[in-house]
């Protein structure tokens, strides 16, 4: 599979229900990226962009980031928000489907944010919705919001996707955002990954496949972080996901396999970028936060912005002056 990184122009997403990233095309991405870009600089001027629209978030899983971020990017574009954090107070507990939730949300909202434990339930959402979804998060599968987040980080540190090398660290069994990201910047092309882990918390088979159909990207599992950090450009630490345990013996063993600290930090190279999706536990030190290459309260606030573009975008509401925008890029 050849990667897809000079893509034609962007195509409108008004409607589109966003699973995972495939369901984007580069091109869109790209301009998800710049949208984004053009919010920061320009927040009055969105203000109103999704005036009289109104976003669901429906989290039947523990969140901070994403759902306030959800939130708080429809609020800032003029638009209003329903929803619930948590199921225990939602008609799930009395034994509603997840379609027929999707079906009766649908008559209030203009589009929906949702996060479920098991894998497939946004696209069972998306299904049954008559307006867009968008997935929050779905399980150990995908978390297509949180690679935009990743994405645009990696775009403001290093000026590009590719031609990179990437570590990710940690949980690579159960860390959705793991997953979301090598599938996609395997579209983008030209990425060496080093996968770090623990034998017992590998990449799944289906993410390797997608590495090992892409002609430009390739991988390397190893179980040392300190052994390979100073070859990377980025480290992607993540989480051991205790919520996707079996067993809880394992998870106490397996927790504390990774702890980057700035005696560790010593080895890398100056620029490299050390990113995390956050929540931490101990997999990243405290004393890393002041280290310029620190990149991880950065991606909050780019997962803001992103959810922003994107909101906005799958409702067709354009940003005022955008377009004018990116053509004075274009032609400088
Ligand atoms: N990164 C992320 O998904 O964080 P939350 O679980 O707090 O939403």
């Amino acid at each position: 599979m050849a990667s897809e990184a000079h893509d034609a122009h962007a195509r409108s997403i008004v409607g589109t229900s966003v699973i995972t990233l495939d369901d984007l095309s580069i091109a869109q991405i790209n301009e998800l990226l710049d949208k984004a870009r053009y919010i920061d600089t320009h927040r009055k001027d969105v203000a109103h962009t999704c005036d009289g629209r109104v976003l669901a978030t429906l989290f039947y899983e523990p969140s901070t980031r994403t759902r306030l971020s959800f939130e708080t990017a429809m609020l800032r574009l003029g638009g209003k928000v329903i929803g619930f954090a948590g199921a225990q107070l939602a008609s799930v507990t009395k034994g509603e489907s997840i379609s027929d939730t999707l079906k009766t949300v649908s008559n209030y909202v203009d589009v929906v944010a949702i996060r479920h434990p098991k894998e497939g339930a946004a696209l069972v959402a998306a299904s049954a919705a008559s307006v867009p979804v968008i997935n929050a998060g779905d399980g150990g599968h995908m978390h297509p919001t949180q690679t935009l987040a990743d994405l645009a980080t990696l775009r403001s540190r290093f000026g590009r996707v590719n031609d990179l090398t990437i570590g990710l660290c940690g949980d690579l069994t159960f860390g959705r955002t793991v997953h979301s990201l090598i599938e996609t910047l395997c579209r983008f092309g030209n990425v060496r990954f080093v996968l770090i882990s623990p034998k017992e918390l590998r990449t799944p088979q289906y993410v390797l496949n997608r590495i090992n159909a892409t002609k430009d990207c390739s991988y390397v599992e190893v179980s040392d972080l300190s052994e390979v950090i100073g070859d990377l450009d980025a480290l992607y630490m993540t989480r051991v996901q205790k919520e996707r345990f079996f067993n809880e013996d394992d998870y106490l063993r397996l927790r504390d396999t990774y702890i980057l600290d700035e005696a560790k930090l010593r080895r890398a190279k100056p620029t490299m970028a050390v990113l995390h999706p956050l929540p931490r536990v101990n997999e990243i030190a405290k004393d890393v936060d002041d280290d310029p290459r620190a990149a991880y309260f950065e991606q909050v606030r780019n997962g803001m912005l992103m959810r922003m573009a994107l909101e906005s975008s799958v409702l067709g509401d354009e940003l005022p002056g955008f377009d004018a925008y990116v053509n004075k890029e274009v032609a400088a």
